[in-house]
């Protein structure tokens, strides 16, 4: 037997035996919250309070998800939003699915070459911070158009929650007194006034009052239509220009949601439903699936570092095609079916050494499936902030929503005398070709900025049956790790057998093809860090932790509902009846 024969037999006996301790003790001790009948579960607990009250009205899980979203938008405003974006995927108790993409989109004067400096040059945070990186906001189109379509109350009644929420305000925690210190919100007037009471900032305990948000949920709740062709559009595009950004009236006036067919895949014995483009995240998504459904992962142990490294190599081969090939898909054709096609992964599969991780650059795309992709690479920004949560009504609809200012608070621009701040997802294109950007995430040209196009995302809304019920509501905030995310949190139930909240909490880790690093959340034992150090990765322990998986499961004994509310953050809540 060779050396290196040996020495793998070595790693996977190490592994085995490191299996009991790579879940945290205190994540093994964990139980899910449980409900019987329907449940919100949500990074904020008057949000998830608020998706309650409305399912306990006679709402069903869409009435619930928009009830959730706009109070979102006033008592977490580092992400829940008015003036950002987001995805929102519906699986109806009669088997069918849908997508909703309300995703911004790049103003009508925009230019591919617009946050570049004459010599052509990154202008740094040019597209992250103020008025020129606003895209154009789809959160309240989208909201209404489900509300309208799928739900079983009205706006107005959805939306009392938040209203109340704004008028008469919430007790902050520390916690969320201390995010309300971010220090780009004190560049902009409007901004310092309302988040930071002009620099008098706001302590645990206090009550936070929003009245000018109040009064435009109002005005929404009357007529969501002024948003895009009324008095607010009008308030919104002039502050917008007076600012120095590019959106007008036009622009809000031709906002369209696009109802989207979700991707739909399978795992096992799992059907897997998930986000179509604009998203990268459901095709990259069915590609690790696809890729890992070759093994029998569950032998290896939990985060051992035998089966960390398959997933590994399976997120760093689909992260690959994601830069390549993925985009608007109103704007690029993208090959959906090939990539998510399983003889395609098994090629992926027969290239990956079960002893030795794939050095980034000597990855090779398996030869004759796909078309070539395009032969320049791009930019892409991501930033930390975004918010998942899911729903589940009393009659088995589901409903999974990403939602995104892109940074935590956007681009810190808050609309005058509107009250609420405004993304910067304009950051989310790729702002020039073939440098890295902060996360070091590349893409190709498929995402270069053009005249109301969406810039791809990340966010992966997904719903997950298994013999044709509904087994699992996932999603995350992550920016770029939103993937490697809810394939964590999917794996460590479907093959590790973790409950919800302990597949939630679990530590992750994540590969996105290059930069060549594999990053882990800090409680990984040592032993497992040198273990995967001996596969040949160059691994980087995280000091803090990301993303924030907000999912529910489902029992399949007794049907009860399952809240992973994740504790990474201490102000959320499941919750149901
Ligand atoms: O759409 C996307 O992929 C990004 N705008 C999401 C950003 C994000 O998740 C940041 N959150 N942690």
């Amino acid at each position: 037997m060779s050396q290196r024969v040996l020495a793998f037999f070595a790693l996977c006996l190490c592994s085995l035996f490191l299996a009991a301790q790579t879940v945290p003790a205190a994540v093994q001790q964990e139980t899910p919250v449980r409900t019987k009948h329907a449940m919100v579960v949500s990074i904020h607990h008057l949000a998830t309070d608020a998706g309650v009250e409305v399912l306990k009205e006679g709402g069903n899980a869409v009435d619930a998800a928009v009830a959730t979203g706009f109070a979102l938008a006033v008592v977490h405003p580092a992400a829940g939003n008015l003036g950002g974006g987001g995805f929102m995927l519906i699986h109806f108790h009669d088997g069918k699915s849908t997508f909703l993409d309300y995703r911004e989109k790049a103003p009508l004067a925009a230019s591919a070459n617009m946050y570049l400096d004459g010599k052509g040059n990154v202008v740094p945070e040019m597209s992250v911070v103020g008025y020129k990186a606003i895209g154009v906001p789809g959160s309240v189109a989208g909201m209404a158009y489900a509300e309208q379509k799928y739900g079983r109350l009205t706006l107005a009644k959805v939306m009392e929650p938040a209203i109340r929420l704004a008028s008469e305000g919430f007790v902050l925690t520390e916690e969320e007194a201390q995010e309300l210190h971010e220090s780009g919100l004190a560049e902009f007037p409007e901004s310092k006034h309302i988040f930071q009471r002009d620099g008098n900032y706001y302590h645990a305990g206090e009550v936070f009052k929003q009245p000018e948000l109040a009064a435009t949920l109002r005005r929404i709740a009357k007529d969501p239509q002024d948003f895009y062709h009324g008095q607010i559009a009008k308030q919104l595009a002039a502050d917008i220009e007076k600012g120095g950004g590019l959106i007008t009236e036009k622009d809000l006036a031709s906002y369209e949601v696009k109802e989207r067919e979700p991707l739909i895949g399978t795992y096992k014995d799992y059907t897997v439903i998930s986000s179509p483009p604009p998203s990268s995240g459901g095709v990259a998504l069915l590609e690790i699936l696809n890729i890992l459904e070759g093994y029998n992962l569950s032998r290896f142990g939990d985060r051992s570092p035998a089966e960390m490294h398959l997933i590994t190599e399976a997120f760093r081969r689909a992260y690959m095609d994601r830069s390549d090939y993925l985009g608007d898909p109103d704007y690029v054709k993208i090959p959906i079916e090939q990539l998510t096609d399983k003889k395609y992964a098994a090629a992926w599969r027969a290239g990956i050494r079960e002893d030795q991780a794939t050095p980034s650059a000597a990855l090779k795309r398996p030869a004759g499936f796909l078309p070539p992709p395009p032969t320049m690479a791009d930019v892409r920004h991501e930033s930390p902030q975004t918010t998942h949560y899911s729903v589940m009504d009393a009659d088995g609809n589901a409903v999974s929503v990403t939602t995104t200012l892109n940074n935590s608070f956007g681009s810190y621009v808050t609309a005058a005398g509107l009250g609420f701040l405004l993304n910067d997802e304009m950051d989310d294109f790729a702002s020039k070709q073939g440098s890295p950007n902060m996360f070091g995430l590349i893409q190709g040209p498929a995402n270069s900025i053009a005249p109301g196009k969406r810039p791809l995302s990340s966010m992966t809304p997904t719903i997950i049956l298994k013999d044709g019920k509904v087994a699992m509501v996932l999603g995350s905030p992550g920016g770029g790790r939103i993937i490697t995310t809810v394939a964590n949190i999917f794996l460590s139930v479907a093959e590790e057998g973790l409950n919800i909240q302990q597949a939630v909490d679990a530590p992750r880790f994540h590969h996105q093809y290059l930069p060549d690093v594999l990053y882990l959340e800090p409680e990984f034992p040592d032993a497992t860090v040198n273990s995967l150090r001996a596969f040949g990765y160059e691994v980087k322990v995280s000091k803090g932790h990301w993303s924030d998986g907000e999912c529910i499961a489902v029992d399949p004994q007794t049907g009860e509902l399952e809240g992973g509310q994740d504790h990474r953050h201490h102000y959320g809540k499941a919750a149901g009846y």
